[in-house]
C-alpha cells in the first residue's frame, strides 16, 4: 500500500460522503506546516475537468469557502491533494500528487495530467486540510488506431449564460448525458450591475456589485456562476472545451478597444484582470499563459482521425466594428477596408495551418459569432450584424478560402453569441444569401441569457435560404459524429425564469460525409 493510500482519503456512507483521514504528505515544509482549518468546505466552486488530449486533461478546481470573497482562507499557500482512479470509488487510483493553491491565483488548482489512456473515463478529487471535494468524472481523447481510436462521439455546444435572465435547467440536461466533452463557446458570464430591484418573474436573480471591471469583481462574478448547482453538476460530469466572447470582458470589445471607447491603459488593465480571472475559473492548460496579459484561447484538440475541434477566439485580436457596429447596411470602405483584422494575423495563419494538416474526418471548428451571414433586414434592402464574421468581410472571405483551398473535410462550425438556434449552409458570398454553401454551421442558442423567449420565427427567414431552422429558445445542441454523418439535436427549453424545466428537442439534422449540407430528420 502507498504511503497515499494510507494516509489519505476514505470513502464513509452509502450517500458517498467523504471525509479525510489525512497526516502529512510531500510540500515544502513551510507549506506542510500550515494545516488549514476552514470555516466551511473550500470546495464550494467545485471541481472541473477540460482540455482533454489521448492521455490526459487538465483537473482544476479553486478553493474558496464563499463566492462573495469575502471569507478569506487561512493561509496564502494551501497543499491540495489530488487522485484519479479508473473507478468512481478510487479503489484504482492511477495518479495523485499535490498542487500548491496560491493567493495570488485566487487558490485555484490546475493539474496537467499525462500518460493516461486514450478514450478512457477517469474519476477524480481533491483535498486540503480535513476537507475532500464532490468527485468529478472526465474522459481522455481518442487516439490513433488500434485499441484507442473511437468510431463516433458526441459532444455539447453551449453559450450565453445570464444568471440573472434564467436558471440552468440546460445545463442539469448536459449534466445527465453521456458526451465525451462539452465545448463552451464564450459569454460563461456576464458584466453588467447586479439590477437594483429585487427578482421578478423575468428576471429572477441577481448579480452581486456593480459592472465588474477589477479582478476582485471578476474573480466574484465568476465564482457566482460557478457556484449554481446545475452548472458544477455539468462540470463534474464532462470535461470541458471553453473559449470566451465579449462578456467575460466587456460587451462588443474590439482587441484593446472597449465599449465605451475608454483610455487603451484603462481597459488594458481591465481586459489584463478580466482574462487572468477567467483562467483562474477553467480548465485550461498553462500553455494558454504564456503571453504576459494575453490568453493564447486558440487551439486544437485531436479526437483520433475521426474530429479535429479547432477552437477560435474571435474577441482578443480583432479591428473595431464597422459601420457603428450593430445591424447596418454595409458601408462601403471601412467596412471592405483589407487591414481590418477578425482572428489576429498569426491566428488566422495558426488556426489555417492547423486545418490544412488536419486528417480528421470531421473538423469542428468553435466559433463564437456567426460565420454566415445572414441578411438581418426584412424584405427588401440588406442588413448584416457588424459585430460577427459578416462584419469583416475580406477576413470571411480569407477564412472560407482558406479552407476550400486546404480541402478541410467536412468544416463543422459551432457558434454561440446570438441567443437563438440557426441551423445554416454558410453562403460563400457575404451579400448573397442564395450563394453555394461552404460548411455547414450550427448555432446553439443559450443557456439562458434573453430569457424564456418565443416560438414565433424570425420575420427575415424569408429572406435567407442558407437558413435551414431557427428558434429563440434556450437550450444547447448535441452533436454526434461517426465516420458517415453528423447528428445535430435542437434541444430546448419552454422556459427558464423557473428552474424545473424539462427540455424537449425541437429540431434534428444530419450532415453527411463530403456535403455541406443539412438533412432535417
Ligand atoms: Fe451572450
Amino acid at each position: 500500500m502507498s504511503p497515499m493510500t494510507r494516509r489519505s482519503l476514505v470513502r464513509a456512507g452509502a450517500a458517498g460522503a467523504l471525509v479525510a483521514v489525512s497526516a502529512g504528505f510531500p510540500v515544502s515544509p513551510a507549506v506542510a506546516r500550515t494545516r488549514p482549518r476552514f470555516t466551511g468546505s473550500p470546495f464550494a466552486l467545485g471541481v472541473a475537468s477540460g482540455d482533454p488530449s489521448s492521455d490526459g486533461a487538465v483537473l482544476w478546481t479553486r478553493l474558496t469557502t464563499d463566492t462573495l470573497g469575502v471569507d478569506p482562507l487561512p493561509a496564502p499557500r494551501i497543499a491540495v491533494r489530488w487522485e484519479v482512479a479508473e473507478d468512481e470509488g478510487f479503489r484504482r487510483v492511477v495518479r495523485r500528487g499535490v498542487e500548491i493553491a496560491d493567493e495570488r491565483s485566487a487558490h485555484s488548482v490546475h493539474v496537467e495530467l499525462r500518460g493516461l489512456r486514450p478514450h478512457r473515463e477517469y474519476w477524480y478529487r481533491f483535498a486540503a486540510g480535513d476537507e475532500v471535494s464532490p468527485v468529478g468524472r472526465t474522459r481522455t481523447a481518442p487516439g490513433f488506431g488500434f485499441g484507442g481510436g473511437a468510431d463516433d462521439l458526441a459532444f455539447a455546444v453551449t453559450s450565453c449564460q445570464n444568471y440573472e435572465a434564467g436558471y440552468y435547467a440546460a445545463w442539469r440536461d448536459i449534466a445527465a448525458q453521456d458526451l465525451d466533452v462539452v465545448l463552451h463557446l464564450g459569454d460563461y458570464i456576464y458584466e453588467g450591475a447586479g439590477k437594483s430591484d429585487p427578482p421578478t418573474a423575468t428576471t429572477p436573480r441577481r448579480h452581486v456589485g456593480p459592472e465588474i471591471t477589477t479582478l476582485f469583481d471578476y474573480r466574484r462574478r465568476l465564482a457566482l456562476y460557478r457556484s449554481d448547482p446545475d452548472l458544477l453538476a455539468a462540470h463534474a460530469a464532462h470535461p470541458f472545451v471553453v473559449i470566451w466572447d465579449d462578456h467575460e470582458v466587456d460587451n462588443n470589445y474590439a482587441g484593446l478597444i472597449s465599449q465605451d471607447d475608454d483610455p487603451v491603459a484603462v481597459f488594458s488593465a481591465r481586459r489584463a484582470a478580466a482574462y487572468q480571472a477567467y483562467y483562474e475559473h477553467m480548465p485550461l492548460r498553462r500553455a494558454q499563459v504564456n503571453r504576459g496579459p494575453n490568453l493564447q484561447l486558440d487551439r486544437t484538440l485531436q479526437y483520433g482521425d475521426l474530429a479535429q475541434f479547432t477552437m477560435l477566439d474571435t474577441r482578443q485580436y480583432r479591428a473595431n466594428q464597422a459601420c457603428g457596429d450593430g445591424n447596418k447596411e454595409p458601408c462601403g470602405a471601412e467596412w471592405e477596408d483589407p487591414s481590418r483584422t477578425f482572428l489576429g494575423d498569426e491566428q488566422e495563419r495558426r488556426v489555417l495551418r492547423s486545418l490544412g494538416r488536419s486528417r480528421a474526418r470531421w473538423n469542428v471548428i468553435g466559433n463564437q459569432i456567426p460565420l454566415t451571414a445572414i441578411d438581418q433586414q426584412a424584405g427588401p434592402g440588406q442588413k448584416l450584424y457588424m459585430d460577427g464574421w459578416a462584419g469583416y468581410p475580406v477576413a470571411r472571405d480569407r477564412f472560407l478560402q482558406g479552407l476550400e483551398d486546404r480541402k478541410v473535410r467536412n468544416p463543422l462550425v459551432v457558434t454561440g453569441d446570438v441567443h437563438a438556434s440557426w441551423a445554416c449552409e454558410v453562403n460563400r458570398d457575404v451579400r448573397d444569401p442564395a450563394s453555394r454553401a461552404t460548411a455547414v454551421e450550427l448555432i446553439g442558442t443559450s443557456i439562458s441569457s434573453g430569457g424564456d423567449g418565443t416560438d414565433v420565427p424570425s420575420a427575415v427567414l424569408p429572406d435567407n435560404p442558407q437558413v435551414k431552422f431557427q428558434r429563440s429558445r434556450r437550450g444547447w445542441v448535441k452533436v454526434a459524429l461517426d465516420r458517415r454523418e453528423a447528428r445535430a439535436e435542437f434541444r430546448h427549453l419552454p422556459y427558464v425564469t423557473r428552474p424545473d424545466a424539462t427540455p424537449k428537442v425541437d429540431a434534428a439534422f444530419t450532415v453527411q460525409d463530403g456535403t455541406p449540407k443539412l438533412q432535417r430528420v
